[in-house]
């Protein structure tokens, strides 16, 4: 199977577990159901045409770890609305004040800004009640861990970075700190998840957390290219956003922001040396396939 063919494959299973993780309520206040608003908002964020990266990547580490599939569905689902509510937050006015997500209105702009705060914490705060509900053997220690990479220490802590340091001058060592964490975290979160339910040795979760690391790094840097080269049509986002902001593009120019998407690309294929497995090969095609990327 192409890797390609494999990546869709792994795709549509998380599309068919996302679109019953959170059921649209009878009417607006059913006792024990989400209030119907809230229900739509975030489903409207949640089930909207995402590229599902991060759980894909967390179902493949546990396919080729040699686990149960079904058993990282919960974790799949619980990383991609993790990433969801980061969405909505991040273009809220307060943070990066975006208006189109995904090809269609942000989250605010279709719902209002208190909705979207509540559809953001709701989801944050689902991905935990899913994950919860595991009996996986692993499942505390892959709570820890999307915890840890998508909070205060992780993600969170670079979305502050990325804030802090907007419209002001920085060195590469804030932008590696900035790329590491708001976006390299959930995808260390979501390999290491799929190996952790694996029941995987330490050693290859090491190996896992750099490939994912250097693909986070590699996904951010063509992120920061696509606001200066893409196109708002394709990229589904608003472009030309970014000029006041530590980005790769900013701080070392569109050239060397290539050079360096390469590098990292590279890096990660040659750590995807230890688990991707030639009759397996997914991990280092899905690296190099980045630097094409136009979404
Ligand atoms: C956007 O993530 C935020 C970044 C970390 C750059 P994605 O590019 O994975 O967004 P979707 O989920 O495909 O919309
Ligand atoms: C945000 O980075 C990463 C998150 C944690 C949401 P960006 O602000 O560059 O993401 P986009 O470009 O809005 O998707
Ligand atoms: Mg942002
Ligand atoms: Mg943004
Ligand atoms: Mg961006």
């Amino acid at each position: 199977m192409q890797w390609s063919d494999r990546y869709t494959y792994y795709q549509n299973i998380v599309e068919e577990a996302l679109d019953s993780a959170i059921p649209l309520a009878v009417s607006p206040w059913e006792e024990g159901q989400i209030p119907q608003r809230l229900a739509e908002a975030m489903r409207y964020s949640l089930l909207s045409k995402g590229k599902r990266i991060r759980p894909v990547l967390l179902l493949a580490a546990l396919d080729v770890a040699g686990g149960d599939l079904r058993c990282g569905i919960p974790f799949a689902v619980a990383i991609e609305m993790i990433h969801a509510y980061s969405l909505i937050h991040d273009d809220l006015p307060a943070m990066d004040n975006d208006m189109l997500r995904r090809g269609q209105p942000t989250n605010h702009c279709k719902f209002g800004e208190w909705t979207a705060i509540l559809a953001g914490d709701a989801l944050l705060t689902e991905a935990f009640h899913i994950m919860a509900q595991s009996d996986s053997p692993y499942a505390l220690k892959v709570i820890k861990e999307m915890a840890k990479r998508a909070g205060a220490y992780g993600m969170v802590a670079g979305q502050t970075a990325d804030l802090s340091f907007e419209g002001k001058l920085a060195d590469e060592n804030m932008l590696s700190y900035i790329h590491r964490h708001k976006t390299s975290d959930l995808f260390i979160a979501s390999m290491n998840a799929g190996f952790m339910l694996a029941g995987s040795d330490d050693g290859l979760i090491k190996a896992a957390e750099n490939y994912a690391k250097m693909l986070g790094l590699a996904f951010q840097i063509t992120d920061d290219l696509l606001d200066v080269l893409g196109s708002s049509e394709e990229v589904g986002k608003a472009v030309g956003k970014d000029d006041d902001k530590l980005t790769w593009t900013n701080l070392k120019g569109v050239e060397q922001a290539k050079i360096d998407a390469e590098k990292a690309v590279q890096k990660a294929v040659d750590y995807a040396q230890s688990f991707d497995f030639s009759d397996y090969a997914f991990f280092a095609p899905l690296a190099q396939s980045l630097l094409q990327r136009v979404k």
